[in-house]
Order: structure tokens, then sequence, then C-alpha cells
């Protein structure tokens, strides 16, 4: 009997003994392609010389210090890196343990600048139906993820929300395409329905992640969305914690639309798999706000800057840019769509393939032609999973609680005979699920 809490009890996963590059070997010597990189983690593939050896020799020097007590070269490294590679003037850096956490600083950080700013009632944030920040209580108020909100909804904050930007489900507007940004205008509607003077931010991931599977903004609604924070003096922030750090073809997934957010929250690559850390970028605005006034940040954790962490994320930062994998995801981001846009020809089931850099989703349907989902009750996603898996092939689940879908995300230096090895896996178990539905 195992005394681990599973995800689903009383389920038996098989056992990882060890990986290397986009390989994962289970303790009955099966061997996994990592098609989503962990939970889109894994930029750098499993067993990184370089990424381990930054490991050993700070573990060597100090492994802990209370943030209030000391500061540390690494973390001093890690945020000067990170501000000269984020745009504008996202130029300070506070680090956390985990992408909830930094959605949560965030939220304090833009909170805490209308606070000093003398404008307490800008309290309230304005996120999206289809969205996942986090499973903290605050970040999980900001998220539209109806199973992960199940059992805790009594806990959440009542946040407005509007409807994602899904150029495949458009919600927003009946005329789309062609699209008039509606779904960007949604904001506008939201902010002026709230009170512009009672909203503090707007929270959206660049490309909706975990509840939906890479679903990609029309052209231009970031842009508006920018626009339309600036107009009513409200706080953008940028959830990049599965977007950030390259994976879709920029260092930032919003410098792909040429936006600088007021706040980025970062995570999962940044730390590569090999460390539990993450991070917020706050621009000039936000920092000089909270100087002027009372001048401390209040907020923090036991590990938060931990210089083990921080010299981890800052050799996978380096390595990341040395490499040029933010680059890499936008060469290969026609080769990967292209590959797996053909399996719409021979897979009945999949209802639409999109993505952005090495971040892919595919949606799959009950009916192609009226984008009919199948009943959530018969599992698709988990079948399909469970299909992929048969076949030594890892992808993460993204099903919203209504549609079907999963992500791919592999490892950003993965080969391009690795990236054809995955579509066929994927074509595979594609087969397999034809089977089985
Ligand atoms: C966009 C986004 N934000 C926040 C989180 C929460 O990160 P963590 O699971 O590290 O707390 C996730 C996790 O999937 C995510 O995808």
């Amino acid at each position: 009997m195992s005394h681990l809490l599973k995800p689903r009890l009383g389920e038996t996963l098989p056992t990882v003994a060890r990986a290397q590059g986009c390989w994962v070997w289970d303790a009955a010597g099966r061997r996994y392609l990592d098609g989503s990189a962990g939970a889109v983690v894994v930029s750098l593939g499993h067993g990184h010389p370089e990424v381990l050896a930054a490991l050993r020799e700070q573990a060597g020097l100090v492994t802990y210090a209370v943030r209030a007590q000391f500061t540390n070269e690494p973390a001093e490294r890690l945020a000067r890196r990170l501000a000269e590679l984020a745009p504008g003037d996202l130029d300070s850096v506070y680090l956390v343990n985990s992408g909830s956490e930094a959605v949560e600083a965030a939220v304090r950080l833009a909170l805490q600048h209308w606070s000093e700013l003398g404008r307490p009632s800008k309290r309230r944030f304005i996120s999206r139906h289809g969205s996942y920040h986090g499973t903290t209580l605050g970040a999980l108020s900001l998220s539209g993820h109806p199973v992960r909100r199940r059992h805790v909804e009594p806990l959440l904050h009542p946040f407005p929300a509007v409807p994602q930007p899904s150029r495949y489900r458009c919600a927003a507007s009946p005329a789309c395409p062609p699209c008039d940004l509606s779904c960007a205008d949604a904001f506008d509607a939201a902010i002026r329905a709230a009170g512009p003077d009672d909203v503090a931010g707007v929270i959206v991931e660049p490309v909706v992640g975990a509840t939906g599977g890479a679903v990609v903004a029309p052209p231009g609604y970031h842009q508006r969305l920018r626009e339309i924070c600036d107009r009513h003096d409200v706080l953008l922030i940028a959830d990049e914690v599965m977007t950030g750090v390259g994976r879709c073809g920029a260092f930032l997934a919003m410098e792909r639309w040429d936006t600088v957010p007021d706040l980025v929250a970062l995570g999962k690559g940044l730390g590569a798999g090999y460390v539990p850390v993450a991070g917020v970028l706050a621009g000039r605005r936000v920092v000089d706000a909270i100087a002027a006034g009372s001048g401390q940040v209040f907020t923090g954790h036991t590990h938060s800057a931990n210089p083990l962490a921080a010299a981890v994320a800052s050799t996978v930062v380096d390595i990341t840019v040395r490499d040029g994998l933010p680059e890499r995801a936008r060469r290969l981001e026609p080769v990967l769509g292209a590959a797996l846009g053909d399996l719409l020809e021979s897979h009945r089931l999949l209802g639409d393939v999109r993505g952005l850099g090495m971040l892919w989703g595919l949606e799959l349907v009950e009916d192609r032609a009226t984008r009919r989902p199948f009943p959530r009750e018969r599992q698709v996603t988990e079948r399909f999973l469970a299909a992929c898996r048969a076949n030594g092939l890892l992808l993460y689940p993204a099903s919203d609680g209504v549609n079907d879908a999963v992500l791919v995300g592999p490892p950003l230096n993965a080969t391009e005979d690795e990236l054809a090895e995955l579509v066929r896996l994927i074509d595979a178990s594609l087969t397999t699920l034809e089977t089985d539905v």
C-alpha cells in the first residue's frame, strides 16, 4: 500500500526510474518520449550536464539563506539576467517557488501598487473563463478551470471573467471570423461594469495552456488589451508560467505581439524541472510606487530567492539564450505545426491543431463538421493520454471541463528526429483512440 496521495486515489502509476534528454524510463524498463516536457517544464530535456554541474557547484557553497538576512550572488545574477532579457522596463524580479506563488505575488504587488498610490478601492481583478493561473486560493479565484475549482468554490473570490479568445470556439462574437477583436473588447466592457476605480488589474495567459490546449489569441488581441488597460489605468499581468523562457518562440510570449505587461509571472521552464523556482518580473511603475510609498515588499516565503534554485535557474536561462532556443522554437513552429496539421487529414477525431513556438494543442471532437465535443463522461482526453502512454508517449491533459484537448510541448532542444518521432507516435495513438471510442 502506498501512503502517497496520487491525483486519482487507487490508480497505479508506473514508477519513474531515470530520464535523459527527451526520454523517460520507468522501473519496468519501459521507455517514453516526453512529448510535453512533463507539465511543460523540462525545456532543456532531462539530465542536462551543465545544469547538473551548476546544481552541484552551488550545493557545495550554500543552499539556503533567508532573504531578510542575506542577498546571494545566484539570485542577483538571475534577476540581472531576467531584467536584461525582458522587454520594456520589466527590470525588477521577485523569486518564489511555484507558478501559483508567482501569480499570487503578482496580484499582491499590483494591489500594493494601488494602495501605495492612495487608491485602495482598486482591488478587483478580471480574468478569463477557460484559464489556469494556479492552485492556491487567490490564483484559483482567477482561474476558469471548473474541475480544479470544484470542492473549494466557497473560498474563492467572485472576480469577473470574460470569454477565452478561442479562434476555434469563438464565444465572443457571432461574426468571428473575420475577427473584430470583440474578445479583447470584452475586457473593456468588464472593466466599465466593475468600475475602473475598483479594478486593479487584468490577468491573462498569452497562450492558454492547461484549459483548452494552446489556445492562441487572434492577431491584435494583446495589443488591444494593452490599450484597454492603459485607457482605464489598470495593470496588465501576463501569466507566462507556461509560455515564458523561450517556449513560444521569444523569451516572453508577449513579445510575439510587441506587448509589454506591467507584471509577468514565470515558472515551469525557469527551473526546467531541476529545482522548484518561479518568479515575478515587475515594471518600473509598480516598483516606483512602492519605493515612493512604504518602501517595503510585503510578501515573502521561507524559500524566496533560494541560492540553489537561483543558481540552477540562472544556468537554465543562460543555456536557453546561448543555444538560441527561443529562436529555434520560432523556426520550428511552422515545421511542427505543419506535421501536426497533416494529422487532420487522416484522423476524424482531431478537430483542431493550434499553437505557437513549441507549445501545441490538439482538440478532439465527436463531430468535426459541427465541432461538437464528446460528452465529457466519455473521458476522451484521458483515454487518448492512455493510448499515448501505451505507445510510449507522454502528453499533458488540457480539457477545459467541456472540450477534450491535450498539450504537446517537448523539450526546446528536442532534435528534429525526436520531433518526427513525436508526431509519428501521436498519429499511432490517434489511430488507437479511434478504435476505442
Ligand atoms: C499558466 C499557468 N499559471 C500558473 C500555473 C501554476 O503553476 P504551479 O503548478 O507551478 O503552481 C500553471 C500550472 O500549470 C500554469 O500553467
